[in-house]
């Protein structure tokens, strides 16, 4: 968010806060794990338990490929479950989770370990082997979570690939990480309709050869095609005769991958992110208790899909290795009425809420008298992810949803950290719209293209300059990208680049504009251009397609896309409308354009790159700036 024109005025923890927060002295500590960060993240990692300790917290040999904790020997089940099952939380909720409809189910920590063990034993007799990648493809229920468990229970490593997403985007990616396995659903619940899940999944293996195993949890009821020879249904495996289902949760090496999760760059198809059992774990569960203050009394509500990052580290891995109470909600946030989310923060009696900006801004639309109607008193913290907050909204989410009494932890992170690399702590007094300060044991930098460290207030290239246990270690099967995309520009340095702009100010606070790439954020979910425009390319009329972001009231950004047809055919708002449908049926619905406009040309480079930040200054009415390479 760019800084306000008048300075901002600080929002300062009340007096309870200062008193009750678990880590209260952000400056010293965050002292401490700089001057010794691997003294810092080892005491972190002591939080864990491991079946054998590590030789070495951080290992540089092979930079950028840093591993950490190697030599040592972890599940992060064992740390999300195991353990807990053996102490008084057996009897604690882990998971409350409500359904669209209203349907809604608890796990304590015994029975989401028993859940997790029958799915696991499910697996192995599936042939799933330690090593393998099986791809998840569920609406938001609890199968999901028990599902991506069970995998890392017995070393296979999942790829959960986002329930909004449609068949070409499912199918390659199920292509690339070669599952043998797919985990799905028969459908989920979205504003009162059905999504079809199972059915797009069936599109989806026709491109995806390597499918060998399809189980489904019945979630809708409603009919789908099963293959007589790839289909299973999860509850017809579950209600097996089993031999045991004391399933044994696998010894890994610290490094070992845990998941894969695809994310969108700046070229080319998506790329498959891998994070590990020990490094990942360390980090969302440090990051977790401190950022979000856990205790034992609190019930914590992460929005998030666990389709996305979010989900994966703070609504699984980070709450269930805290060993918290989280809360999972299959829907809509509007449906039936507005006020659904306010009535369950009430009925669940929720203390944290962590959502997004563009979730914010939607339900700010519908007027404070919806959560007037409900007590949402037990709140004490509240968190913001995924894209800037704009201060209106902020201050909104702080004075109606917390009651001026709830901070906001406005977290900056990225698929690839693995959990928050900006954020707030509890007792550190707030700028609205700025994510404040760098977590512990990290570095940032705000610099130039060459890698010059820029004064306050000048905006710049955000970069990492020290590496940190949650940090993707690699993309899936192609090594020199993962070091291309982040580690090149500032390979001199070692620096990892971010991909975002951003700038500091003279309090040492980071305000987040936005990507530099061809990354586009929709409502708070990162879409690439490159696929949304190869979504537009295979419409038999299109012959090429340029997408780009521009500024929205709600989503943060929407997509806009130039479209240049095929010769003899002719654009016309039915071809427009035609092609919006295509996008969403093909990638989905969250990548469909607002808008299609079919110019003559594409501004491009004499090298045939398409110019986007041409068309995008042109649209916005600013000046195109240097088009010394514009070809025509
Ligand atoms: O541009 C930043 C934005 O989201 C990008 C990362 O997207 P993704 O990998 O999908 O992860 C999202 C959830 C962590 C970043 O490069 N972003 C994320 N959090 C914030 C943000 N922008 C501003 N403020 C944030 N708090």
């Amino acid at each position: 968010m760019t800084e306000p024109k008048k300075p901002a005025e600080f929002f300062n923890p009340s007096q309870e806060i200062l008193i009750d927060a678990n880590l209260k002295d952000y400056a010293a500590t965050y002292d401490r794990s700089i001057k010794d960060r691997e003294g810092f993240w080892a005491e972190e990692a002591a939080h864990l338990d491991w079946f054998k300790p590590w030789d070495k917290v951080l290992d540089d040999s092979q930079k950028p490929f840093y591993k950490w904790f190697t030599g040592g020997k972890i599940n992060i089940v064992h740390n999300a479950v195991d353990r807990h099952v053996k102490t008084w939380k057996r009897n604690k909720l882990a998971l409350i989770w409500e359904g669209e409809p209203g349907d809604s189910k608890t796990y304590s920590y015994h029975a989401l370990n028993r859940e997790v063990c029958k799915f696991a034993a499910v697996l192995k007799s599936m042939g799933v082997k330690k090593g393998e990648i099986v791809t998840i493809y569920m609406p938001q229920i609890p199968e999901l979570a028990i599902a991506m468990l069970a995998c890392a229970k017995i070393g296979a490593a999942h790829s959960v690939v986002y329930g909004g997403f449609s068949f070409e985007a499912l199918g390659s990616r199920i292509a690339d990480a070669k599952s043998r396995v797919v985990l799905t659903a028969d459908g989920g619940y979205r504003r009162g309709k059905v999504i079809d899940l199972k059915g797009i999944v069936n599109e989806a293996l026709k491109q995806a050869p390597t499918v060998e195993v399809c189980i489904t949890v019945k979630r809708t009821g409603h009919a789908v095609v099963m293959e007589s020879d790839r289909d299973y249904w999860l509850h017809d495996l579950m209600s097996l005769p089993l031999t045991n289902f004391a399933c044994e949760t696998e010894v890994m090496d610290a490094e070992d991958p845990l998941f894969i999760l695809y994310t969108s760059g700046t070229t080319g198809s998506p790329k498959g992110l891998v994070h590990t059992h020990g490094g990942y774990g360390v980090y969302t569960a440090s990051t977790l208790r401190n950022v979000f203050d856990l205790k034992e009394r609190d019930r914590y509500w992460c929005t998030a899909d666990p389709g996305w990052i979010t989900g994966h580290s703070y609504l699984v891995y980070g709450p269930l290795i805290n060993g918290a109470t989280v809360m999972m909600y299959e829907g809509a946030p509007n449906h039936p009425y507005p006020n659904r989310w306010w009535q369950m923060i009430e009925k669940y009696g929720i203390t944290i809420l962590y959502t997004s900006p563009t979730a914010i801004r939607g339900l700010m639309r519908f007027g404070e008298q919806w959560p007037a109607r409900h007590n949402l008193s037990e709140l004490r913290l509240l968190g913001s992810v995924g894209e800037p907050i704009n201060p209106e909204a902020w201050r909104w989410y702080h004075r109606v949803i917390g009651g001026g009494r709830c901070p906001i932890m406005d977290t900056w992170w990225q698929t690839e950290t693995g959990g928050f690399v900006i954020t707030p702590l509890p007792t550190t007094p707030l700028k609205p719209g700025s994510a404040t300060k760098p977590y512990f044991g990290h570095e940032v930098g705000i610099v130039d293209d060459q890698g010059k460290d820029l004064p306050a207030g000048q905006e710049g290239n955000l970069v990492l300059k020290a590496p940190w246990p949650g940090m993707a270690r690699t993309i899936l099967g192609d090594p020199d990208r993962y070091k291309q995309v982040y580690w090149s520009q500032y390979e001199k340095q070692g620096w990892y680049k971010a991909g975002d702009s951003a700038r500091c100010d003279a309090d040492g606070y980071y305000w987040i504009i936005g990507r530099t790439d061809d990354v586009i954020k929709v409502a708070g979910h990162r879409l690439g251009t490159a696929e949304i425009e190869s979504a537009l390319v295979s419409h038999p009329d299109v012959a090429e397609a340029a997408v780009v972001g521009i500024p929205h009231e709600v989503k943060g950004n929407a997509i806009y896309a130039f479209v240049i047809l095929k010769a003899k055919k002719v654009g016309s708002p039915e071809l427009a409308a035609a092609l919006i449908e295509h996008v969403s049926k093909h990638l989905g619905a969250i990548a469909k354009p607002e808008k299609v406009e079919f110019p003559e040309i594409l501004p491009k480079t004499r090298s045939g790159k398409i110019m986007r930040r041409v068309l995008k200054a042109k649209l916005m009415g600013q000046d195109v700036g240097d088009v010394s390479t514009l070809e025509e």
